[in-house]
This record gives C-alpha cells, sequence and structure tokens, in this order.
C-alpha cells in the first residue's frame, strides 16, 4: 500500500498560466495562493511603503503600520534617527505597541512588562532574578528586530523585510519623477503627512484598489453621480478631446498624465479647482521666493503626479494612498492629504476637497469601494476565466518616458502593472531573491 504523502502542496510559483498581455486570468484577485506569495515576493522580499518622515518629526514619535501582514512600528529614536522596528516582543512574540501613533522614549509590552528603548534595545525584563545566567549572556540580542532593508526619497519611508535586493533607487526607477512632481508644489520641497488617515475598509483583493487609480476608463461611469451633481466638464474623459495619457514607467510603475493638458491650456491651477492665484497669496509668494516665478508658473499649471508606484503607494494628485491586504478579498485603503507645511489657506482648501473625494461622504472612493466589491462578487464566477486589458494595444507607443498611450482609457498601466507582477511573482524581476522557475521559462 503507498503510503499517504503528507508533504505540503508546492506553492504556485507559475503564475505566468495566469498573465498574458492582453489579459490576466480571475484568479490574480481570487486565489488564496496567489496571495499568499504576494505576501512573500511582493511583500516580505521586495520594497513596500511604510509611512512617510513627517508623521515622525520630534524623537520619540511613531506610527504603527504593516508590511504585507507583519506589524512594524516606524518611529523616530532618541538619537533621531527613522527605524522600521518588528512590532513583537522579543519575549513571546506579543504585539508590543497597540497606539496607532504616539510618542514614547520606550515601548513597554502588555503580556510581560519587557521594555525596550524607542531605537530598539531591551531594557527592561521584570523579575529577571528567575532567568539564568545564560540568558543574561543574551539578554542584549534580544532587541526589536529592525527590517533588514530601509530607505526614503522624498520624505516617503519603504521597507523591504529581506537584507538581499536591488536599492529603493532602483526599484522607484523613474518614478522618483512622480515624487519630486509632487514636492516641485511645496515651497520647501517637503510635505506634511498628519492630517490624519481616512480608513476605508474594501471588500476587493488590494490589486484591484491599486490599479484602478490609474483606470482611466471607469471614471464616466462608475463617478457618474459626481458628473450629475456637480457637472464638471465632461470633455475632459474624451480621448480625442484632450492630452492626457496614460504611462506605464516600467517596473510596475504607472500613471495617468495630464501634464501635456495643462501646460496645453496654459492655465495654473486647473488641477485644485481652478482656484484663482488671489486666493492663495501666501502660498504663491512663498514659492515665488523659493524656487522663482517661473518654475512656480510651471508647477502650478503642471500640477502634481497621479501616479501609482509598486506595489502599495498611490500619488493621488494632492492626496496619498496606501493599501493593506487582509487576505484574497480583503483590503484597507488608506488616504491623507499631501499638507505643504506651513501653507494654511493652502491645506485648509486641500482639506475640505479631501473630504469630498475621500471623505465617508465623499464622492469618489466611496464609488471606487464599491465597483472593488462588485467586482470581486462578479470574480466568483469561475467563468470565463479571463479578464480583458487589450484596450489601446496596439496604439501604445514606446518612448524614453516608458510605454505612453495617448487615449487616457487605455489599459496601458494595467499591462505595465502585471507584467511585473508576474515577473516579481516568479522571481524574474531585477533584484528578486527567490529561487525561481522563471529562468528556465524565459
Ligand atoms: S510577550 Fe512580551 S513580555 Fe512576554
Ligand atoms: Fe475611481
Amino acid at each position: 500500500m503507498t503510503e499517504l504523502d503528507t508533504r505540503p502542496a508546492p506553492a504556485r510559483t507559475d503564475v505566468d498560466d495566469l498573465v498574458r498581455p492582453d489579459r490576466v486570468s480571475g484568479a490574480v484577485y481570487t486565489d488564496p495562493e496567489v496571495f499568499e506569495l504576494e505576501m512573500q515576493r511582493i511583500f516580505r522580499e521586495g520594497w513596500v511603503y511604510v509611512g512617510h518622515e513627517s508623521e515622525v518629526p520630534e524623537p520619540g514619535d511613531y506610527v504603527t503600520r504593516r508590511i504585507g501582514r507583519e506589524p512594524v512600528i516606524l518611529v523616530r529614536s532618541k538619537d533621531g534617527e527613522v527605524r522600521v522596528l518588528a512590532n513583537r516582543c522579543s519575549h513571546r512574540g506579543n504585539r508590543l505597541c497597540n497606539a496607532e501613533k504616539g510618542n514614547s522614549s520606550t515601548f513597554r509590552c502588555p503580556y510581560h512588562g519587557w521594555t525596550f528603548t524607542n531605537a530598539g534595545d531591551l531594557v527592561g525584563v521584570p523579575m529577571r532574578q528567575g532567568y539564568a545566567e545564560r540568558f543574561l549572556a543574551v539578554r542584549e540580542e534580544l532587541g526589536l528586530a529592525p527590517a533588514p532593508r530601509m530607505d526614503s526619497y522624498g520624505g516617503f519611508v519603504f521597507a523591504s523585510l529581506t537584507a538581499e535586493g536591488i536599492s529603493l533607487r532602483e526599484h522607484l526607477g523613474s518614478a522618483t519623477g512622480a515624487i519630486d512632481r509632487l514636492l516641485a508644489l511645496s515651497p520647501t520641497g517637503t510635505l506634511d503627512l498628519r492630517a490624519g488617515w481616512m480608513k476605508h475598509r474594501m471588500r476587493c483583493n488590494w490589486k484591484m484598489v491599486m490599479e484602478n487609480n490609474v483606470d482611466g476608463y471607469h471614471a464616466l461611469f462608475t463617478h457618474q453621480s459626481v458628473y450629475d451633481a456637480v457637472r464638471p466638464a465632461k470633455v475632459s474623459h474624451v480621448p480625442t478631446k484632450v492630452e492626457v495619457y496614460v504611462r506605464d514607467l516600467g517596473d510596475g510603475h504607472s500613471e495617468i498624465d495630464y501634464a501635456a493638458e495643462y501646460t496645453r491650456l496654459d492655465d495654473e491651477f486647473v488641477w485644485f479647482g481652478r482656484a484663482p492665484r488671489e486666493k492663495l497669496p501666501k502660498y504663491v509668494a512663498a514659492m515665488e521666493e523659493a524656487h522663482g516665478p517661473e518654475a512656480t508658473h510651471k508647477a502650478f499649471v503642471v500640477g502634481p503626479p497621479h501616479t501609482l508606484i509598486f506595489p502599495n503607494l498611490f500619488l493621488a494628485e494632492m492626496n496619498i494612498m496606501t493599501v493593506e491586504p487582509l487576505g484574497p478579498g480583503e483590503t484597507i485603503a488608506y488616504t491623507t492629504p499631501a499638507l505643504i507645511p506651513g501653507q494654511d489657506e493652502m491645506n485648509e482648501r486641500m482639506l475640505r476637497r479631501t473630504e469630498g473625494a475621500m471623505g465617508p461622504a465623499g464622492f469618489l472612493i466611496a464609488d471606487d469601494g464599491e465597483i472593488g466589491m462588485r467586482n470581486q462578487f462578479g470574480l466568483a464566477a469561475r467563468e470565463p476565466e479571463w479578464i480583458q486589458l487589450s484596450r489601446g494595444i496596439e496604439t501604445d507607443i514606446e518612448d524614453e518616458t516608458g510605454i505612453v498611450n495617448h487615449d487616457k482609457s487605455a489599459e496601458t498601466p494595467q499591462r505595465g502593472w502585471w507584467k511585473h507582477w508576474s515577473s516579481v511573482l516568479n522571481g524574474r524581476a531585477p533584484g528578486a531573491v527567490s529561487g525561481s522557475t522563471g529562468e528556465e521559462r524565459a
């Protein structure tokens, strides 16, 4: 009689079966094995956005976050260094810090009271006489584990839970240009992400939330109520009438780029409800003082980026979005306005606009959450297997900025996302650390 084979099933690495240049299988959103593979290859081994330096300006400031499913603390330690530490007590694994944010010189575990400095060193073990000498010898190794890799760009802090791999700059590739474009709107070249995070629990896959942000096709339909209520120009969604481009920036990053259209119009603040300069005199003066009149005019015309940075950061013009995947069909989306330090008149307007778009009674994100949920419902039907992503494939143009399509409703960003996603999951992407079957196939 053959013995039962009790070995676990091998993880599916053959995601190439799920992704074609013009379509993907619905399983990419629903399959628990795919989700597990993403947690490993994307969220453990790759670079993941964690938080912003402005959220922890003073020594002792911290916020708690998750990288994939793993809890971390982003903290400015007493030496002024920003650190990403495992939010896990080194005694028996309790989640150490349970507040969303705060300021503290130490973290004390709620279970047995072990205490760590805000740099992660273990400094307090209650009733330590109960431990043998052997423990005392290894005690200094029991600090909070720092993320093996951590780096930042423009104040945006990223970390990786694996020591080896490409640098953050390599990961970001040309997406650094989008961060620069946002920072160009600040007189100090810095942002303030402390307005508070809006949280939306979405009953859909995290990739649906991210990809939809660079879908230039859905607005007239999913957001029809906006057009019915506030009547913005529908013409801005007719591809032949506007110069709004979609772009696959490579490395999974992509965008909807309004720069050409705004430059053609040469009007300032079209992206900001066409607010006239006179309404923002202090901001205009601070910008001109910092950057000169020409660069200021250009920044005001071109406006902020609408750029998705793989895997979990979306520069939503003057908002920032990140996602926390909870499972194949459940995600928390976090959004906050990108405030400009010291510019109250600007920030006041920004808060109102953010409430209108992203707030609980807002226009945009509620629609997107609902459509995401319905997408997940639809995908429960396993046939037909494929989701169509061929829109604009014949009109994509490759240039020095990436793969561009002059029709904003083209699915160029989605094709770029999936190409990169499959190469990361198969260990083929540059800097991927996992053993791979992808090489043999390539
Ligand atoms: S688990 Fe933290 S002190 Fe015991
Ligand atoms: Fe939308």
